[in-house]
């Protein structure tokens, strides 16, 4: 496809991935793009590259625009092998173009490639390199979300070259935030920076929060923010630097997650009375069955609602191992601020409920507790009971919410 202008000579050359379904194990739904740019100034400049199966796009989409031998500067903001596995193929095409990365970019890349043959100069937050029209600020943001991470600055222009951060697993037509937002919608695109700040970036809210104050501190004026994934934020910036901030905050809706998995319907049974004793006290209610939905989206709903239910028959005197798959991976995200309980079925000796509280203690997760654990399946005086637990649930979140108001 063509390059994409975002003003005058500074595009987009990036690729579009419809197909992918599974990143590394974080399950995307809707596809990805790999965003890099090119600046075509007196010396021409490309900050970042894709992932190697998209070498040949962007190479395509350099080319429609210049010959790559023609590139001098390449920026590498991010390591991952998304963004820097055609490295060697563009260095291929310009051998005598010099990158610049942090020092522990340049460490982490001579583990991928022969890195003798080309040159790199490290920078660090601070250090400007000009190429013409346009002076390049780098900003070192490292564990956003990678040690070697940083972001360049475009001065002249107020974009902000944003690697990882901003961004949204999306693959769509729309390349800006206003198209977007136009031809689908504006709770799409927010629940894409949800989704992605959830599943990627929850563990780093205050690194996050000093960053956007450094940023401030600078005085840096932002009009683009160029993400390497997802749409360009062209029309709203400071939506998503809020929406940032926001999440850094641990800002939560007042809803809860049941966030179940079950054997013969008895845990699921449970879910309908609760459910109902969470209304009954006015609080939003969202209902997700692990092992039908891809578990980025139950991270996304776990992190979005204040508190959440997890639900779990006893398999093994163990929880089902879908819910412990999706407990362990949510301790490595570090949530705070979030209130949690736990039910389930069980047949004869029971322990899934009381694993589960380990696992919250473990995370660090507030608890509201105890349990509820039945037998076999629900009774008429069980269902009451698990009404009853959703609404005593739905008042403990109630009150636990106002502390962040
Ligand atoms: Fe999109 Fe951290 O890579």
């Amino acid at each position: 496809m063509s390059a994409i202008v975002l003003k005058p000579d500074i595009y987009w050359v990036g690729a579009i991935d419809w197909a992918i379904r599974d990143f590394h194990g974080y399950e995307v739904p809707h596809g990805t793009t790999y965003n890099n740019y090119l600046i075509v100034d007196d010396e021409i400049t490309l900050l970042d590259t894709v992932k190697y199966d998209f070498a040949e796009v962007t190479i395509k989409n350099i080319r429609n625009l210049i010959e790559p031998s023609k590139i001098k500067h390449v920026v590498i903001n991010h390591i991952e092998n998304d963004h820097v596995t055609s490295i060697d193929r563009i260095m291929g095409l310009t051998p005598n173009a010099t990158i610049y990365m942090t020092e522990r970019g340049k460490k982490g890349l001579g583990r991928f490639f022969d890195i003798s043959k080309w040159g790199i100069k490290v920078v660090k937050t601070g250090d400007i390199l000009h190429i013409g029209k346009r002076t390049l600020l780098f900003l070192e943001t490292p564990m956003l979300h990678w040690p070697d991470s940083m972001m360049t600055y475009i001065k002249e222009e107020k974009i902000l070259i944003s690697q990882d951060g901003f961004g949204q697993h999306v693959a769509s037509a729309e390349r800006f935030d206003d198209e977007f937002i136009l031809h689908r919608s504006l709770s799409e695109l927010e629940d894409a920076v949800v989704d992605y700040y959830a599943n990627i970036l929850m563990p780093f809210g205050n690194l996050i929060k000093a960053k956007v104050a450094e940023i401030q501190k600078l005085g840096l004026e932002i009009e683009i923010i160029a993400p390497d994934h997802g749409v360009i934020w062209k029309k709203y910036p400071q939506k998503v630097l809020k929406m940032y901030l926001d999440m850094a905050e641990g800002r939560a809706d007042l809803a809860v997650s049941i966030i179940y998995d079950t054997m013969w319907h008895g845990t699921e049974l449970m879910t309908f009375p609760m459910m109902e004793g969470l209304k009954e006290e006015g609080v939003e209610c969202r209902v997700i069955k692990l092992r039908s939905t891809p578990i980025s989206i139950a991270i996304k709903e776990f992190w979005k609602s204040r508190g959440s239910l997890i639900g779990t028959p006893t398999l093994n005197n163990l929880m089902l191992p879908s819910v412990a798959r999706f407990l362990y991976q949510v301790r490595g995200l570090r949530p705070k601020n979030r209130i949690v309980g736990a039910f389930g079925a069980y047949g004869w000796g029971g322990g899934s409920v009381r694993e589960a509280y380990e696992e919250f203690k473990k995370i660090g997760l507030e608890t509201f507790e105890p349990g509820l654990q039945i037998l076999y399946k629900p009774s008429s005086d069980d269902d009451k009971k698990c009404y009853d637990f959703g609404r005593e649930f739905a008042k403990k979140v109630k009150e636990y919410h106002l502390k962040y108001q």
